[in-house]
């Protein structure tokens, strides 16, 4: 492992009862695990649910805080709803700002149709642009996401071409994360 790896963080977008996300993102932990130059932190929005409030008191939004200020990077493992983000994704996002504030941002999305989550990643980039943060440009997408799942439920079935895909974003990813931690160790963001 490098002396100061580069700390990213995983949310896990989807929270709704019988989700696949954490296949998914169980998947893209491997991923990052295989890495000498990353160390990852998982945030699942189930596990500590964000007040629609955005209250900052609220205790779920003084835990995170810390974890995600630690990040260097992220990556939004995200589904498509109707053609955009789930709700829950949104209130986690809006419940902070420094936190995202000049980082990059990485995205893994999946769907039922042919699109593959590209729509929910595209609004994100959008959303993340309030925040100076960099959008990778390459993505993980899965399209017609039941069919990455064996007989076993085990995701994905055949993982040559996301793993792969994984690792050319996670370069870009590991890239931005050093170039931004340095400008920023120099010259603190907005000041
Ligand atoms: C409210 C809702 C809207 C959806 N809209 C889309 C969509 O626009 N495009 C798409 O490809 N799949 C859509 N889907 C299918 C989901 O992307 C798919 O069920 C995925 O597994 C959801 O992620 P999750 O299981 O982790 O919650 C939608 C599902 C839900 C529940």
């Amino acid at each position: 492992m490098s002396p100061n790896p580069i700390r990213v963080t995983v949310i896990v977008g989807s929270t709704r009862d019988g989700r696949l996300a954490p296949s998914v993102a169980k998947w893209f932990e491997g991923q990052i695990g295989q890495r000498d130059d990353m160390v990852t932190d998982v945030v699942d929005l189930l596990d500590d649910p964000l007040p629609d409030s955005l209250d900052p008191n609220v205790p779920a939004v003084r835990a995170l805080r810390p974890r995600l200020a630690e990040a260097d990077a992220f990556v939004l493992v995200v589904p498509e709803y109707n053609r955009s983000i789930p709700g829950p994704l949104k209130t986690a996002i809006d419940c902070f700002q420094a936190e995202w504030e000049a980082k990059p941002v990485a995205f893994v999305s999946y769907g039922l149709s042919m699109a593959g989550g590209v729509r929910a990643v595209e609004h994100l980039r959008q959303i993340f642009a309030e925040f100076h943060a960099v959008g990778m440009k390459d993505v993980v997408i899965f399209p017609r996401v039941l069919e990455h799942f064996d007989a076993e439920g085990n995701f994905p079935a055949n993982s040559d071409g996301c793993d792969a895909a994984a690792k050319t974003m996670l370069d870009q990813l590991g890239w931005w994360a050093l170039a931004l931690r340095e400008a920023k160790a120099k010259h603190p963001y907005g000041t």
